[in-house]
């Protein structure tokens, strides 16, 4: 369980004002709103790149400020909305850094680690490009490397900002399905930024929709993604209806 309490934050101007949320372990969780609403300010603080103004944030009953970055990181993956790296990895070394949280110091990675990064990697269609360097990959190739290193991290909660957003519909699809298993096998919390309106209803239990500094609606897709609240929001007129297959909520723009 993540408690979000009252937290704020600015950087010239206030971008979180006010952010109360419960998350439940076990759930997939999508975040939502415009663009600048403070969504990746909020995975940012969760994860403490960024320090927090006000507030409190308590993961499993711990405060946030008390969890030492190992033991962060062996309870929390994240997947940042973009990633810059320096230097020419290739693909397994990135994904095998997954592993380090779970790693001794001094030691070097196990047969088990191994393993466990070559899973990632077979999941997440990056298998093939194990050698490559991390530099040399599309923008959808990296994203999915970055996905698997935080598949092979084996924590009980994942973070991603905007994980899908260069990958196309056939990647989108693969890597969502493999989040939403990772969720209802291994009962792992998934917390993803997303902009598909309907691909968050497709695949979450519960939307945090944002918006002007603050959450302006939580709940279960149904809850949120109505008319009115869209209008508000995103200033759209859409007409919502259900997908015909899967009945999930669906929405068009008009
Ligand atoms: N490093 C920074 N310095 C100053 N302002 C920032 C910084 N990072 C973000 N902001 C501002 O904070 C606000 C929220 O940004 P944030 O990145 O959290 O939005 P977002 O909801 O993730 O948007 P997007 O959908 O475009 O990714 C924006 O107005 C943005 O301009
Ligand atoms: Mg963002």
């Amino acid at each position: 369980m993540i408690e979000i309490n009252n937290v704020c934050f600015s950087f010239e101007k206030e971008v979180l004002k006010d952010i109360n949320v419960n998350i439940e372990s076990g759930k997939f969780y999508t975040i939502l709103g415009p663009n600048g609403s403070g969504k990746t300010t909020l995975l940012r603080i969760l994860s403490k790149s960024l320090p927090m103004e006000k507030g409190e944030i308590f993961i499993d009953e711990v405060d946030l400020t008390q969890i030492k970055p190992k033991v962060l990181a062996k309870e929390m993956a994240v997947v940042p909305q973009s990633t810059e790296i320096e230097f020419d990895f290739s693909v397994q070394d990135i994904v095998l850094m997954g592993r380090t949280p779970h790693i001794s110091r001094f030691c070097s990675e196990s047969e088990k680690d191994i393993k466990i990064a070559m899973n990632a990697m077979k999941i997440t269609n990056t298998w093939e490009l194990r050698n490559k360097s991390i530099n040399a990959l599309s923008g959808g190739e990296k994203q999915r490397v970055v996905v698997a290193r935080a598949i092979a991290q084996e924590t009980g909660i994942i973070l991603l900002d905007e994980p899908i957003s260069h990958l196309d519909i056939h990647h989108q699809i693969e890597i969502m399905n493999q989040l939403k298993e990772l969720n209802q096998n291994k009962n792992i919390t998934i917390i993803a930024v997303l902009h598909d309106l309907n691909l968050a209803a497709a695949y979450c239990d519960h939307m945090i929709l944002m918006h002007n500094c603050g959450v302006y609606k939580d709940g279960i897709p149904e809850e949120v993604l109505t008319e009115d609240i869209i209008k508000k929001v995103y200033g759209l007129d859409v007409y919502i209806t259900k997908n015909p297959k899967t009945k999930k909520t669906f929405i068009m723009p008009f």
